[in-house]
């Protein structure tokens, strides 16, 4: 006897309208509904250039869902729950034309009551409402970021006995080593009981374990009054929290950047008339202190300067309905591909997949609630404190979530607010540091952290401000710079070389000053990828492009300002930041050339000949694991012979790595590469599955052409649909797609421009 989950993300039906009468009425053949699987948009939308209002509106998902019996265990009878886990921006939902749930806000999960419908097949229908309701945070005023509209993220179905643990709260805790005893293992955790009948008299275990061998157990007596509390730790229904601790943990492998232990902790429950256990869930927790002190931020008592960037959940066409394997390719290009240590998941909680590979990757993640720069009436302040508890009481177990903001980003100081979203947090989970994110001066530090979006580095040379200049304060908090960069320097992937060269120097700088002001626990930047947004922000075309890569995630050379921080040991990074064309720049001359490298020092060569090597300057550069080296020799200018150029990192006076760049580019192929070359007919949870696949038009060094917009069109053939059109712009030589699974086989793609056809690549499905 325990909880069943039942994945319920295929074969919706949708209509993007609504009338009252669905309900309670199933779409008629004329209604002209599809079919379609979670995670699903409302609507797909262009690259650029659209009415952002093309998603604002209510529409209406059906599905004929058998309601099992849950298994009652003792006394109470079972209870049947219906899993939202993000729905934008607003539901209702309905079992048989009855209201049996609803939730406000597009970032977190919420549960429908279906107890009564056990073993019935019954017709459930949601309200979707994707307008920006202002009582709704992040609305009221105007935001620069699109939320879109549907289910966008996976729906199941949770049958579990009529007394079930509602949530579990661990709270592994690492000791550091004191130089004279060894690090050492600590977890106590909240077992939450709910009962919705009569009372429940039991016991509550714990058990840690790992590779599944177990470590530790621990158990509790327990006795739940009939419905327990009012304040629900799950959302579902009223439990009660009891205390139990696995005492001294001995041979426990902290969580650590590069290498994130994880455990297994799994919470039954017994009832006392009942042999077995009733009930059980399993969270995976990691050990590690993690905190930021006045001097900076220490994980496991080591001092590390945080390098982070902040990204936003959306992708093209799809905008947030991409499904686990996407959400969780974004975690790993960030702490793979782009090196950093830390992520803000601005400004809302993002997708659980996305979090789970932070945890699997050693990635800390700064989680906030949804909001930007408004603050609405009391309705909406109430419903902003339900998302701080909603957030917390959905994320507390992962271990890569070092704070939680508890402000709206950017907005004005509101004592008695702010006052009561921290004491909430805080209350929730005493273990982490709360942090609000502001973007002015001297603002009244209620939370633990003063998080600040420091925009100075306009034109002028300071990077960052000093805290003290910030805070107003005498003395050093903890704290933390949260954004900079972003609309100070916008630039489109295929901008003019000086443009992007400036833009990467610029994500440098700040790094470099969070490093050497010593005085924060680190720096991240505005922003991971390029976003779509409304018309009062962006480029107009309702993208802003203040990514390090673009929305396809492919990189911009400020991309490079990060991967080039990577250890070498993890591979050896090298990128000129430069099309090596003469006369792209002003005065038509690629000096001085910047190089993105974590080998010591970089060798150039021209059309065979010499031309020395360089080194990073340190003395400028003195905060970045691996500064920016920068080339200045007379060659290249104008009218002067133009050669092929070699460039190569060096290391301990071992060639490393090799950059080729053409003289003279021209189309030598068109490659495809798909991310993975397997997907599932079925992904995590039933819910569908995608692969990036990159199209580069590249030149006989395998570069690709950096103004080249040649159309495209994409075949696609067996058990595979594209997310978006099948024809396009090449964008600077450039672009992407994602290709979803629709059933098992082989998916065939091809592309070809009017010049070059690709050859095809081949994706399974399994
Ligand atoms: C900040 C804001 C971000 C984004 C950024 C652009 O003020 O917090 O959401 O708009 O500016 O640089």
């Amino acid at each position: 006897m325990s909880r069943t989950i039942l994945p319920l993300n295929r074969d919706w039906s949708y209509a993007p309208f609504w009338r009252d009468e669905w309900s309670s009425e199933p779409f008629g053949s004329s209604d002209g509904a599809i079919s379609v699987d979670l995670p699903h948009a409302n609507v797909e939308l262009p690259f650029n250039d659209f009415d952002e209002r093309d998603y604002q509106f209510v529409s209406c998902y059906q599905k004929r869902v058998a309601v099992p019996s849950a298994s009652g265990g003792p006394g109470p009878a079972g209870r049947a729950y219906l899993d939202f886990e993000g729905v934008a921006s607003c539901a209702e939902v309905y079992a048989e034309g009855e209201l049996v749930g609803s939730h406000q806000g597009g970032y977190t999960p919420f549960a429908a009551d279906l107890s009564r419908y056990q073993g019935r097949e019954i017709l459930v229908t949601v309200k979707v409402d994707s307008t920006e309701r202002p009582e709704v945070p992040p609305f009221g005023n105007v935001i620069d970021y699109l939320t879109y509209g549907g289910i966008y993220r996976e729906a199941s179905l949770r049958l579990v006995p009529g007394a079930f643990i509602a949530n579990v709260f661990p709270r592994p805790g690492w000791i550091p080593s004191n130089g004279v005893s060894p690090g050492r293992a600590v977890l106590s955790a909240t077992v939450f009981v709910a009962s919705t009948a009569g009372p429940f008299e039991g016991r509550a275990r714990l058990a840690l374990s790992r590779g599944g061998k177990e470590l530790a157990r621990a158990e509790a007596e327990i006795s739940v009054p009939a419905g327990g509390e009012p304040r629900s730790a799950s959302g579902d229904a009223p439990s009660r929290g009891f205390e139990l601790a696995l005492g001294a943990l001995p041979g426990i492998q902290p969580w650590r950047l590069d290498d994130p232990a994880l455990y297994e902790l799994k919470a039954e429950l017994f009832a006392d008339s009942v042999a077995g256990a009733i009930d059980a869930t399993a969270a995976r927790v990691g050990f590690r202190e993690a905190v930021v002190r006045p001097d900076g931020f220490y994980l496991n008592g080591e001092r590390i300067v945080l390098r982070g960037l902040d990204r936003h959940q959306a992708y093209p066409y799809a905008g947030y309905a991409m499904p686990a394997r996407a959400q969780r390719a974004n975690a790993e290009i960030l702490k793979r591909e782009l090196a950093v240590n830390c992520v803000r998941s601005s400004h809302y909680p993002p997708s659980r997949h996305f979090l789970d590979a932070c945890d699997e990757l050693g990635l800390l993640v700064l989680e906030e609630i949804p909001g930007w720069q408004h603050i609405g009436d009391a309705v909406w302040k109430a419903r902003s404190l339900e998302n701080v508890r909603e957030m917390i009481v959905r994320d507390w177990a992962h271990p890569s979530i070092l704070t939680w903001g508890v402000r709206i980003n950017e907005s004005r100081d509101d004592r008695d607010f702010y006052a009561a979203t921290d004491r909430l947090a805080r209350s929730l989970d005493p273990t982490r540091q709360t942090s609000g994110i502001r973007c002015h001066e001297r603002s009244e530090l209620l939370e633990d952290i003063y998080t600040m979006n420091d925009f100075v580095m306009g034109s002028g040379e300071v990077a960052l401000r000093f805290q003290r200049q910030v805070t107003g304060l005498p003395h050093n908090v903890p704290y933390l710079v949260t954004e900079n960069n972003g609309h100070m320097y916008p630039a489109k992937r295929y901008d003019n070389e000086e443009r992007l060269v400036e833009h990467a120097l610029r994500h440098a700088r700040v790094h470099d000053a969070a490093a050497v002001n010593g005085d924060t626990g680190g720096a991240l930047s505005w922003v991971f990828a390029d976003y779509n947004t409304h018309f009062q922000f962006g480029s107009g075309d309702r993208v802003c492009y203040h990514g390090v890569m673009d929305m396809f995630r492919l990189p911009k050379f400020a991309a490079a300002a990060y991967s080039a921080q990577g250890r070498l040991a993890d591979g050896p990074v090298l990128e000129p930041l430069t099309v090596w064309a003469r006369g792209e720049r002003s005065e038509c001359s690629v000096m001085p050339l910047v190089v993105m490298t974590n080998c010591e020092e970089v060798g150039l060569s021209m059309g065979g000949a010499d031309k020395g090597r360089f080194r990073p300057d340190r003395l400028k550069w003195a905060g970045l694991p691996h500064p920016p080296v920068e080339i200045r020799t007379d060659e290249g200018a104008w009218g002067m012979a133009w050669e092929d150029a070699v460039f190569t990192g060096y290391s301990g006076g071992r060639a490393m790595i090799e950059r080729r760049f053409a003289k003279d580019p021209a189309p030598a192929a068109l490659e495809l590469a798909a991310d993975v070359s397997e997907l599932r007919a079925q992904g995590a949870g039933g819910a569908w599955d995608a692969t990036r696949v990159v199209l580069r038009l590249v030149d006989r060094c395998g570069n690709h052409l950096p103004f080249a917009f040649d159309p495209v069109s994409v075949t696609i053939e067996g058990p595979g649909r594209i997310v978006g059109p099948a024809e396009f712009a090449l964008l600077g030589g450039v672009s992407a797609l994602w290709v979803r699974a629709t059933g098992p086989g082989r998916i065939r793609l091809t592309a070809r421009t009017p010049r070059v056809r690709s050859a095809p690549i081949e994706i399974d499905v399994k």
